[in-house]
């Protein structure tokens, strides 16, 4: 394995994350690193997508860089740009010009919501070339050979207008996500929540309820997410109901006829 430099060392994921893995992705996962193959994980909010690739980084032990991408961001965000400081000007790495100098493993959260000149950047280090050029600063950059690329992205969320091309879409390899069934989920909500399994297993209920909403009514169903939230309320001694309420509804709708059905929901299981 080849030495981490002290600058890569502060990525590394010091204590390993709890992750209950669903199916084979950490073997799937481990091939498609072997070859350096860009990932792109797929699937709704809050069902793990992070705290795999987290998991993923430490089993490796290979830093990990992630960014939260947005509409605002521009190229220069991941690049880097030059700055002003009292003696001229200075050049800063982005963070995909740090992953790829220190071997790091550089997730990009919610890819979809860059814009397409943005997202462009990362084409030449998702093929065979794995170099970044910095055109500004007139460096072209060696993509270091542990450095890999992973990608979130949601399906849900996606219009025409805001989706990847299809250049971009095929340099990667992709798996799927989904909240877990229904046993691995209750215990991760028991685990991540301090709940007992009696109560994981109502709010897993009542989240397979409202999941069945999703397409009439509700855009999103409730994540795991929410889930742990809700668990987390209620082993603080938190009304289950409120709990429930204030976790797995109010975020998740405005519409007073949805939020009634949910609250339907929630009552029957905890009633
Ligand atoms: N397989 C799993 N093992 C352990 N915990 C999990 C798992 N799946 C979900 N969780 C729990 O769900 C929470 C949300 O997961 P995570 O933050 O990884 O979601 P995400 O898919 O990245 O969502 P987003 O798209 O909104 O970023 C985690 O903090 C964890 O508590
Ligand atoms: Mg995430």
């Amino acid at each position: 394995m080849s030495e981490l430099t002290v600058d890569a060392k502060q990525y590394l994921i010091k204590d390993a994350p709890y992750y209950e893995a669903i199916s084979n992705e950490v073997e799937l996962y481990e091939s498609a690193y072997g070859v350096r193959m860009p990932m792109m994980i797929k699937g709704p909010t809050g069902c793990g997508k992070s705290r795999f690739v987290e998991y993923m980084a430490h089993k490796l032990n290979k830093p990990l860089i992630s960014v939260a991408c947005n509409e605002d961001m521009t190229a220069s965000d991941l690049v880097g740009r030059f700055l002003l400081d009292k003696d001229g000007t200075k050049w800063q790495d982005g963070p995909l010009t740090t992953a790829a100098r220190i071997g790091a493993i550089c997730y990009l959260d919610e890819i979809v919501e860059a814009r397409q000149d943005t997202t462009v950047v990362i084409h030449p280090l998702t093929d065979h070339r794995r170099e970044l050029p910095l055109d500004k600063k007139g460096e072209l950059v060696k993509a270091h050979p542990d450095f890999q690329l992973v990608i979130s992205y949601n399906p849900g969320y996606q219009s025409l207008m805001k989706d990847l091309k299809q250049s971009t879409k095929q340099r990667f390899g992709g798996l799927d996500f989904d909240y877990p069934e229904t046993e691995l989920e209750v215990s991760i909500v028991t685990k991540e929540s301090g709940v007992d399994e009696k109560m994981a297993e109502k709010l897993v209920q009542i989240a397979h309820r409202a999941r069945n909403l999703k397409g009439h009514g509700l855009d999103e169903g409730i994540s795991t997410r929410l889930l742990v939230y809700a668990g987390q309320l209620i082993a603080k001694g938190v009304n289950a109901e409120a709990a429930c309420s204030m976790t797995m509804i109010t975020p998740l709708t405005d519409d007073p006829d949805m939020r009634d059905t949910l609250h339907a929901a929630v009552q029957t299981f905890l009633g």
